[in-house]
């Protein structure tokens, strides 16, 4: 039997200027083979790096197919929650099985970054890997408001993302040669947009993985004033 899609957008999911990946099962295990899940490492270098700890609420944006959501709610425990969203129904669509199989409780919806369907100050950690190279400059800028704005007061925002070579000669070769949006979009700009957006002790640097970057934010605890 076939299903009737009345509305094609809903299949394809909303419309963003981002880059969306509409993930097949294929798609996702050669991501996975690429260095960034095969034994779960990488997802959880990004989450001990952003100190999630029982009861947190978290909130993983540009999820995918939610391997760095699940890992973050086995460190949120039961007391805590972790919700993952992405503009793609495909990728969303693998999260939700992969949520039901581990059985820990991770909520998958898609959602666009720049409409975060949150109220105000809802969690305490925001995470992101490997979504912002996907985004125009205003849509990041966007994206960055809402995040502040679902953040609690004291909440963290921590991306990784790929970083350039630091050797100025490959670097020029990488941007030269590759078409990738990687290479569009240096992950060194980000932590300038974060303070604009009104983050405070924002900070960048390396992490364990050589091809990624760490950069983060707190929304701060009290208004300030400027
Ligand atoms: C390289 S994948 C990273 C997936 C996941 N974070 C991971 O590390 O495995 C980038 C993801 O960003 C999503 N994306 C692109 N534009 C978006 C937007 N405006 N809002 C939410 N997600 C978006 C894509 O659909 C894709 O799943």
């Amino acid at each position: 039997m076939h299903t009737m899609h009345r509305d094609p957008q809903a299949k394809r999911g909303p419309e963003t200027t981002g880059a969306v990946i509409h993930w097949t099962p294929q798609h996702d295990i050669f991501v996975r083979l690429m260095g960034l899940g095969v034994d779960g490492s990488n997802s959880r270098m990004v989450v001990e790096m952003a100190k999630i700890k029982p009861g947190d609420k978290v909130l993983d944006v540009g999820c995918g197919t939610g391997d760095l959501t699940l890992t973050a709610k086995k460190y949120a425990g039961a007391s805590g929650s972790a919700h993952g969203i992405d503009a793609s129904p495909e990728g969303i669509a693998i999260a939700r099985k992969k949520a039901e199989r581990s059985g820990d409780g991770a909520v998958f919806d898609v959602g666009l970054i720049e409409k975060l369907a949150y109220p105000d100050a809802t969690f305490d950690v925001v995470i992101s890997r490997l979504v912002i190279h996907h985004l125009p400059d205003e849509l990041k800028r966007q994206g960055f408001k809402e995040i502040y704005r679902v953040l609690k007061p004291g909440g963290l925002f921590f991306l990784v993302d790929f970083k350039p070579p630091s050797n100025p000669v490959l670097a020029h070769v990488f941007f030269a040669l590759s078409h990738h949006r990687m290479t569009h979009s240096n992950v060194w700009g980000l932590a300038p947009m974060l303070t604009e957006t009104g983050f405070v002790a924002v900070a960048s640097g390396p992490t364990r993985s050589a091809l990624l970057a760490f950069v983060s934010g707190k929304k701060p605890t009290a208004l300030v004033l400027t």
